[in-house]
């Protein structure tokens, strides 16, 4: 597939990463009204068993690598944004990161339990080989979490649009460093809805493929097992 982001290759999404690092977990608490702590635990919960080795992918300031931690898993957690990662940095010593390309990860094949991606294929130049690179890295019966912002149907939907059309830019802008918030309206447009998602998960080799819905079908959190 080709970019989520349409005209942002991958090296302007790294280094819009690295201008929005500051003010990340801030818009994040706004956007979501407190919410993406409960989806990240309920993200790791559903994947991660405790004493498994877990790749958070796409890791940004770490918030969903803490939450397999305190599941009980041994986590690394990469990006390839060095400000995002510096953040993560601070708020765990027990999390090993990895600045890397989650596109070409830098990891045998087989050498996770379980991984997760927060908010992050959605950003990928190529979301199909950023699954095919999880598969690889996941063991057999290897368990993946994607959580993600979705397209809701119905009641939802108008709702949505101003949401993140119109008010997350505008949030954007208040804070420092935030313009460059103007990014995700387009990029979540851009995303397949959760069908589509589940069906390159199965496409990528995931079998048992499902999703539950947050939020009203506003964020997705989709799982599948590696072959
Ligand atoms: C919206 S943030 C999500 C951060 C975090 N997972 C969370 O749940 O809050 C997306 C992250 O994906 C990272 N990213 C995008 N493409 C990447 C790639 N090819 N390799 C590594 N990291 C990537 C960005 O640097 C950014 O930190």
């Amino acid at each position: 597939m080709s970019s989520q982001t349409g005209t942002l290759p991958a090296e302007g999404v790294r280094a819009m990463f690295d201008r929005i690092a500051p003010v990340y977990d801030a818009m994040n608490r706004v956007m979501t009204v407190g919410l993406d702590g409960r989806w990240r635990r309920e993200t790791a919960a559903a994947v991660v068993s405790p004493g498994d080795r877990v790749l958070d992918a796409c890791c940004g300031t770490g918030d969903l690598a803490l939450a397999s931690l305190r599941a009980g898993g041994i986590v690394t957690g990469l990006d390839f944004s060095e400000r995002m990662l510096e953040r993560a940095r601070r708020k765990s010593g027990e999390i090993e990161w990895v600045q890397g390309d989650a596109l070409a990860l830098p990891f045998e094949d087989d050498s996770f339990d379980a991984a997760t991606v927060g908010f992050g294929v959605r950003n990928l130049e190529d979301l199909d080989r950023g699954l095919a690179e999880l598969a690889r890295v996941l063991r057999p019966d290897g368990r993946l979490g994607v959580l993600e912002i979705t397209r809701p149907k119905g009641l939802l939907a108008p709702f949505y649009s101003v949401w993140f059309g119109a008010i997350v830019p505008v949030l954007g802008k208040l804070l420092p460093g935030g313009s460059a918030y103007t990014y995700l309206p387009a990029s979540v447009k851009r995303f397949p809805g959760p069908e589509d998602l589940a069906r390159f998960l199965r496409e990528a080799g995931f079998s048992d493929v499902r999703y539950r819905l947050f939020a009203g079908g506003i964020v997705a959190l989709h799982t599948g097992v590696a072959a």
